[in-house]
């Protein structure tokens, strides 16, 4: 039997945050899982995570028309075997129970003729309050599954039925289910647009050692790359991501090699070769120390006034170099506090790249905080032919934005379009 498939509806309650856990238990169970998020759930667990631990897109309810041309409310749920509702807030309860459909999660339950398993999770009042009830008992009439939900404590301070079902508990209920289900017959669709093509994606910083316990580095965090390289995944492209040290999980399903400087990075690139496209995101360091010290360097009074610094190669004018192994598509990150659109198309002139994709990262961007380690990202698409400027969106989106500019690139079809 092929693979079954669980579509993970996620809805926003704070028992949203155990929905990597319940990726993780539905996967251990064999089954592969597909998630979409409430706009409310995006409050309580960011897309990336998801993202990466079930090792595809995630769905949004804030989706644009892509989605919806890759892949509608319709198709999520013919390739589905089961959809889950976990957590299933009053509200996302309330919605089934009435066949409203106003957004990605309401429209799709109510295009689905799959079974379905709901996890409540609330708190005890709404629980208890009749109209739940009654919302309930239509749902059980309609053949809806449910599991839990658990009495315990609970967040808001009350004690009571409210609590979300364990996690282990809710994939081995949906697992039985999945059992019982027919199994799928999806409709052939059209291969993703991105199959046939292998990107190399670097991400994250590098770390260059002035003693065995001090290195320069910088504030990426590897986010924005990351995403890069899972929106391209998710179009079917054979994806190897380089990427320097960061806090993220390896994401699933696509080569990781994991460097600390940019000459291991440099090495890991050319070894990649040949490639399709190359999406260099990472935040090289410009500068490494000229001697490496064995030992800790003591604290003189002279300090660190030794400390030479030599230039670290440039891995992306390396790479797009004219030669037997260019990539047909080069594309840079450009980090700029100032001039964004000058300075990034000089960029793209001199390490004779196709594209730089520009962002401001000064503090007055507009980003909270700043764009280094946020979600949240506001960039400008440099090619030869133009400039578009996109609005502030999360990085997730941004990454599925240009991984669908690079999709049109390689087959400028109407699909991609
Ligand atoms: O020159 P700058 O660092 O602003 O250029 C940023 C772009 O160049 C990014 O795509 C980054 O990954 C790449 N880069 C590189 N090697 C370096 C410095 C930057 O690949 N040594």
């Amino acid at each position: 039997m092929s693979e079954r498939r669980v579509l993970l509806i996620i809805g926003g309650g704070i028992a949203a945050y155990k929905a990597p856990e319940l990726v993780r238990q539905l996967k251990a169970k064999g089954l592969a899982v597909r998630c979409l998020l409430t706009a409310a759930a995006e409050q309580f667990v960011s897309p990336l995570s998801l993202a990466s631990v079930s090792g595809d897109k995630v769905y949004e309810n804030l989706f644009d028309l892509t989605d919806e041309a890759e892949m509608g409310h319709i198709q999520l749920s013919r390739d589905a075997d089961l959809i889950l509702v976990a957590p299933a807030t009053a509200d996302l309860i309330s919605k089934m129970a009435q066949g409203l459909a106003n957004d990605l999660a309401s429209t799709t339950l109510l295009a689905t003729d799959k079974p379905v398993m709901i996890a409540p999770a609330m708190n005890v009042r709404m629980w208890e309050h009749p109209a739940t009830q009654r919302n309930l008992g239509l749902l059980r009439a309609d053949g809806i599954a449910l599991i839990g939900p658990d009495e315990g404590d609970m967040a808001c301070g009350e004690f009571g039925l409210g609590r979300m079902s364990d996690p282990i508990e809710i994939a081995a209920a949906a697992h039985a289910l999945i059992e019982k289900a027919p199994a799928r017959t999806s409709e052939p669709t059209a291969p993703p647009a991105l199959a046939g093509h292998k990107i190399l994606v670097t991400a994250g910083p590098t770390y260059e050692p002035i003693d065995p316990v001090r290195y320069i580095a910088n504030r990426s965090s590897g986010k924005q790359g990351y995403a890069v390289a899972l929106a391209l995944q998710a179009l079917g492209a054979e994806v190897h991501l380089v990427s320097g040290p960061t806090a993220l999980n390896d994401p699933q399903g696509m080569r990781v090699t994991r460097v600390e400087t940019a000459q291991e990075m440099l090495h890991a690139c050319q070894a990649s070769l040949p490639v399709d496209a190359a999406i260099m995101a990472a935040a090289v360091a410009d500068w490494r120390p000229s001697d490496s010290h064995d030992k800790k360097i003591k604290k003189t009074k002279s300090g660190l006034d030794d400390l030479k610094l030599t230039e670290n190669p440039d891995i992306l004018a390396t790479i797009a170099k004219q030669g037997d192994h260019r990539p047909a598509l080069v594309v840079g990150f450009a980090a700029e506090t100032d001039k964004v659109e000058t300075y990034a198309s000089e960029k793209l002139a001199r390490k004779n790249c196709d594209w730089i994709v520009a962002n401001d990262v000064s503090q007055d961007s507009g980003i909270e905080g700043g764009v280094m380690g946020s979600d949240e990202n506001r960039v400008h698409l440099i090619t030869q032919t133009g400039t578009q400027n996109w609005a502030q969106m999360p990085k997730v989106h941004v990454a599925q934005k240009l991984a669908h500019e690079i999709a049109t690139h390689f087959t400028p079809t109407k699909e991609t379009r």
